[in-house]
């Protein structure tokens, strides 16, 4: 049996009058690449910020790394969990090394933070060509790069991202998404990524979940998902 690494229940998310998330449960198991889609509007971005404690307003269980967690960005994040939101998240006139740096910003011990830099610019070595250089100069996909590094320094149990893709040339979200494999089979992370497009993440995500208009409509593998007729529906002949 998969052993759940994460385990939200019953959350409901309103914002003034208006409920935007409708009792939704979703789970994550450990080791496994999660993809969460739906079309624009579905409620991805409230149900992964809500997940890490960004809403206050929102009710339900969050159940993580086998306890009970209230959920605020910085219990989630010493409890594991790291969040890389949508579009472009690096912090321009800091340099390479500084934006890694501010990912290990509950670490104090220097040599802790250097090693772990050291790895992740092995890994990403895009980064380390330009490990002095500012933020700014480099291409969309290198930013990306770099807040998927950022989001990993202090070795989370989970990365929660928010559509990795947003802006990038097919080809370079092709190598991204080869990236967030390759983080997942390294360092053991689990992964949930939104992606409206389910066929780029086929080859790598595991299990999945569609969701529209705040409620969870389909859960179950990936090839499953991408066989339902419902899905032509559900994105309007978005996939085909
Ligand atoms: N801070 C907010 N205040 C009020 N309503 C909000 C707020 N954030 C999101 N919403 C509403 O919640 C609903 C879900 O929005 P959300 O951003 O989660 O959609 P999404 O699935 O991420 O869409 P997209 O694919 O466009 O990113 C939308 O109706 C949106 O208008
Ligand atoms: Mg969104």
């Amino acid at each position: 049996m998969n052993n759940k690494l994460l385990n939200v229940t019953n959350l409901d998310v309103h914002f003034g009058p208006t409920q935007v998330i409708h009792n939704v449960d979703y789970h994550v198991n450990e080791g496994e690449i999660l993809i969460l889609m739906g079309p624009n509007g579905a409620g991805k971005t409230v149900l992964l910020k809500s997940t890490f404690g960004l809403f206050e307003k929102s009710t339900g269980t969050v159940e993580f790394d086998g306890k009970v967690i209230h959920p605020h960005p910085s219990s989630m994040v010493e409890a594991g969990m790291s969040f890389v939101g949508q579009g472009k998240r690096v912090f321009p006139s800091l340099t390479i090394e500084e934006n890694l740096r501010m990912g290990a910003y509950l670490w104090s011990d220097k040599k802790m933070i250097q090693a772990r830099t050291e790895e992740l610019i092995q890994f990403f070595p895009v980064l380390k060509k330009k490990f002095k250089q500012i933020a700014y100069y480099m291409s969309g996909g290198e930013q990306q790069i770099l807040a998927l590094a950022r989001g990993l320094m202090m070795n989370p149990k989970l990365l929660l991202l928010d559509e990795p893709s947003i802006g990038l040339a097919p080809k370079i979200v092709q190598s991204v998404f080869e990236k967030i494999a390759e983080i997942n089979k390294t360092f053991g992370t689990s992964i949930v990524v939104v992606e409206h497009n389910l066929k780029s993440l086929l080859n790598i995500a595991h299990r999945g979940y569609i969701l529209a208009e705040g409620k969870m409509l389909m859960e179950g593998p990936v090839e499953k998902l991408a066989d339902s007729k419902n899905l032509e529906k559900v994105f309007f002949g978005e996939i085909a």
